[in-house]
């Protein structure tokens, strides 16, 4: 197996700006997917249950079908609906956050039910509402058992970003795709981009676990 090196360096600016977007990507998807997913975990924990309902089907959805077919939906169907076009960066950012939101929105459940119910009596019975318990008592302790799997669900998404080449965003595999196209070599495209996306999954698993020592004071 020769490895033609020369044209892993032609390409090398090209990975660099997939790298970036594909880093880009997954920290919107992540963020806004947070964001979402927190709402999402609140309303299947309302207690009507027809209240709750749609937050049921959105993770059932969400998470019960493939990331790569909402991705297909997103870009010829909803992203040319809201901008007249398809572009492939709104449709990154919309794919991942939608997914990730219904992953994290589970995060959130779990790491509101694991909460002790202790803790929520008390502070009812110190007079707080239901839902200032929920703010001041629950949640930020929540949050911090939540922080773990988020971290978790940033290097799945820096991973399934990866899909996003199919519709032709230019992350890291669209360049991988594009090399293989020009040269027809299969080893320095393909190589290249799992490079990447194990140096970014083995960085991101090294702060985690950073973090994970400094919450386990708990
Ligand atoms: N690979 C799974 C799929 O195709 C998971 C997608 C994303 N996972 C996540 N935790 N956001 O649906």
């Amino acid at each position: 197996m020769d490895i033609r090196f020369d044209i892993i360096q032609e390409y090398a600016p090209y990975f660099l700006k997939g790298t970036l977007l594909t880093i880009g990507l997954s920290i919107a998807g992540v963020l806004i997917g947070t964001v979402l997913g927190l709402l999402i975990g609140l309303g299947k924990l309302i207690r009507h249950k027809l209240l709750s309902l749609p937050f049921k089907i959105y993770i059932t959805v969400f998470r019960g079908t493939p990331l790569f077919v909402q991705i297909f939906i997103v870009h010829f169907g909803i992203v040319p609906a809201v901008l007249g076009t398809t572009n492939g960066i709104a449709t990154g950012i919309v794919a991942l956050s939608l997914n990730s939101a219904a992953y994290v929105a589970e995060i959130f459940r779990g790491g509101i039910q694991s909460i002790d119910k202790g803790q929520m009596e008390a502070a009812r019975s110190l007079g707080m509402t239901h839902s200032a318990s929920m703010r001041h008592v629950i949640l930020p302790q929540a949050f911090k058992r939540s922080i773990p799997p988020l971290c978790n669900e940033f290097i799945v998404l820096v991973k399934d970003s990866s899909l996003l080449a199919a519709v032709a965003v230019p992350e890291v595999m669209y360049w991988g795709k594009a090399m293989q196209g020009q040269y027809y070599r299969v080893w320095e495209p393909y190589l290249t981009a799992a490079l990447i996306y194990l140096v970014l999954t083995l960085v991101l698993s090294g702060l985690l676990h950073l973090l994970e020592r400094r919450l386990s004071t708990d």
